[in-house]
Order: structure tokens, then sequence, then C-alpha cells
């Protein structure tokens, strides 16, 4: 198979990017199997950032670091990741976002573009020169051609001399299937971008 599924292309992405030592973020740690391979890739000097709303998925993903011997390289937070700005004060080499909801979970729980859109302004801010944002979109569930909208809108708008963005989609599979968003810094933003943009 030559063409990587989106969510080999996303680990992919993440394994190009992400050298030992580096801070890096999980915006939606979910069961944490994003958690773990950022873990995984960091090392012991390394540090992961985790984020998610559900008390149950902050459990699972620490449980799944633990279950790894890995728990030391990440820290696991029980709030939102429109608030990374507030915890994670190191530059950081990638990110990545699943949008939607848990599966196995409330269905009800989703991502929201006003917050997506808000992490993903100050992860901007935060990420090195030649670090990304990986993005993986879900949109069959109700709210999600919103989200979906509003992402694109976003990114699409941002300048190319500061950041590079690439959508990565299969166009001939059925029921919504799930794209990347991709964006890699290309050079420091104007720290008041945000209201600019
Ligand atoms: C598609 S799931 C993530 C799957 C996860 N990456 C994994 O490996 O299992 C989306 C997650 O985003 C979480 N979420 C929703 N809004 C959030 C927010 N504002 N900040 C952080 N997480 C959020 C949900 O609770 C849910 O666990």
């Amino acid at each position: 198979m030559k063409l990587q599924r989106v969510l080999q292309y996303a680990q992919q992405l993440l394994t190009d990017a992400i050298e030992v030592g580096d801070t890096v973020v999980d915006a939606t740690a979910g069961n944490g199997h994003d958690t773990l391979f950022l873990a995984q890739l960091v090392g012991d000097d390394g540090q992961v950032f985790a984020f998610d709303v559900q008390k149950s998925a902050v459990d699972a993903t620490l449980y799944r670091l633990l279950d790894n011997a890995l728990e030391h390289r990440a820290l696991v937070l029980h709030t939102g990741h429109e608030h990374v700005a507030k915890h994670v004060q190191k530059p950081v080499t990638a990110a990545i976002f699943n949008l939607g909801y848990l599966p196995g979970s409330d269905h009800d729980i989703i991502t929201k573009p006003n917050t997506t859109i808000l992490a993903i302004t100050d992860l901007l801010q935060l990420l090195k020169i030649g670090g990304i944002i990986v993005l993986v979109i879900y949109h069959g569930h109700p709210g999600g051609k919103e989200e979906r909208d509003a992402v694109i809108e976003y990114v699409s708008h941002l300048p190319q001399k500061y950041v590079h963005v690439l959508k990565y989609e299969f166009l001939n599979q059925q029921n919504d299937p799930p794209f990347i968003i991709a964006l890699e810094k290309m050079k420091e933003l104007p720290t008041d971008i945000k209201t600019r943009l």
C-alpha cells in the first residue's frame, strides 16, 4: 500500500517532526493512544502535555501511560485545550488534535469550533519554527460539519509566510471519512496576529 491511511499519515508527520527531549501536546487525550505514542517519541528528557475535558479520558490516558511505564513523560490535564497557554510555557515541537467525540463515551461531548480555534491560535505562538500541528478531523457526527468548516475557514486564511497549511484527504471514501489538516510554522508570528486573523 503506497498511500498511507489517515491515522498512519498523522503518526508519520509526528514521527518526522519530534526528537528526543522535545515538548509536545496531545490536545484531545481521549483514551490516550496519541499521548502514549508521543510519550514514546519524546524519550525520558521530553514532555507531553495532554488535555481532555472528560475525567474518564484523563483516567484512561493515565492508565495507558502507567501500563507502559511512561507516566513520567506526560502531564495529563483535566482541562480544555483552549487553556494550553496557561499550562505550557516551553516551545512546542508538535501538537495533535483528534476532533469529534470519544468512541465508546458520551457522544454529546465533542470538540467545538471556538475552543479548537483558540487552542490552534495559542499553539501557533508556542510552536518552534518548523514545528507542526496535526488535526485529524472527524465530521460525520452532529456538530462535526460546523467545526470542520470553521477550522478550514480559519486555517485557510493563515498567512503563508508564517504557516504552511496542508490537507490530506481521500476523495472517494464513503461515510464522511476523517481527513488531516497539518500546519507547519515557518516564521515567528507577530504577537498581535490573534487580533488580525
Ligand atoms: C476523538 S476523541 C480523542 C481520541 C484520542 N486521541 C485517543 O487516542 O483516544 C476527542 C476527545 O476530545 C475531548 N475534548 C472535547 N472538548 C475538548 C476540549 N475543549 N479540550 C480538550 N479535549 C476536549 C473529548 O472529551 C474526547 O475525549
